[in-house]
């Protein structure tokens, strides 16, 4: 295996070169923010104590309607993390944008970390846990409302502060389509980007992770502390942690 120093090496001449990158995140960016990832080995899929069915389950679009008071009870257990902070590794990001060099940031993420540490340009493929809509009459809710309500009602369900209609996280569940603007976009940035940097992601979520064959690039970089299906299209792979990863590029 190549050193790893290397490789960062590697990495640090392919930014320097670099006028377009898109860095493409998904949950293990946002793991030294306290928020677990859902396929590591300490990952909320290798957690017990679920409701009696896999969280694939529990966060698609039937679950929602049919169990909607279980759906909110898994979903501000493991999925709603209010006070965690950008890290060092959203920083670095936000700051290649500010640089120019980052031209946009196309995240599976639902936590809305990149945009706390400052990155403008982002794609959020699944949506936000940020923002909630009424399903019956539309109305924008903040998550502090929603998580009020919830402690409000009996069945741990949150409801509409103008029609008591039952309130829906702005995120995309299994079984749910991604929004049209936000897919033409980040297909748009990556078709347009020179480099790609892909953080923290198993790669095996559709259609997102179909999103890198679009890339027509001169590097493909993928930074996942596991092995990935698309490691063998990459021109450069770093199989480690993105915060030490990150370290030793600005430690350099
Ligand atoms: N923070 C969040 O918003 C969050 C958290 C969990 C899940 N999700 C959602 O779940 C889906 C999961 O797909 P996914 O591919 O994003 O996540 P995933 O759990 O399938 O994969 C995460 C990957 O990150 C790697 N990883 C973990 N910690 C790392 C670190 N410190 N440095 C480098 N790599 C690290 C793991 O090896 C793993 O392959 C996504 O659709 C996403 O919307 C979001
Ligand atoms: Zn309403």
């Amino acid at each position: 295996m190549e050193d790893i120093k290397v490789k960062v090496e590697k990495l640090k001449k392919i930014i320097n070169g670099a006028r377009r990158i898109v860095v493409f995140t998904g949950a293990g960016i946002s793991v030294a923010s306290g928020i677990p990832d859902f396929r590591s080995a300490d990952g909320l899929y290798n957690q017990n104590g679920l409701v009696g069915a896999t969280p694939e389950e529990i966060i698609s679009h039937t679950f929602f309607v049919n169990r909607t008071k279980d759906f909110y009870k898994f979903y501000f257990k493991s999925m709603v993390y209010e006070t965690a902070q950008p890290n060092l590794a959203h920083s670095y990001f936000a700051n290649l944008e500010k640089l120019g060099k980052v031209i946009a940031v196309v995240t599976q993420n639902i936590d809305g970390l990149h945009q706390k540490a400052g990155s403008k340009n982002v794609y959020e493929l699944h949506g936000n846990v940020l923002r909630n809509n009424c399903t019956n009459c539309g109305r924008f809710h903040t998550l502090s409302e929603v998580k009020q309500s919830a402690g409000n009602t009996l069945d741990g369900v949150p409801r509409c502060k103008i029609c008591g209609g039952i309130v829906k996280p702005d995120v995309v569940l299994y079984e749910e389509s991604l929004l049209d603007d936000t897919v033409d976009g980040a297909i748009n940035a990556i078709q347009s980007a020179d480099t790609l940097i892909v953080v923290g992601t198993s790669l095996v979520v559709y259609p997102a992770a179909g999103f890198l064959r679009f890339f027509k690039g001169d590097n493909l970089v993928l930074i996942n502390k596991d092995k990935t299906p698309y490691d063998s299209y990459a021109n450069l792979v770093i199989n480690d942690d993105i915060i030490t990863t990150v370290q030793d590029l600005i430690g350099n």
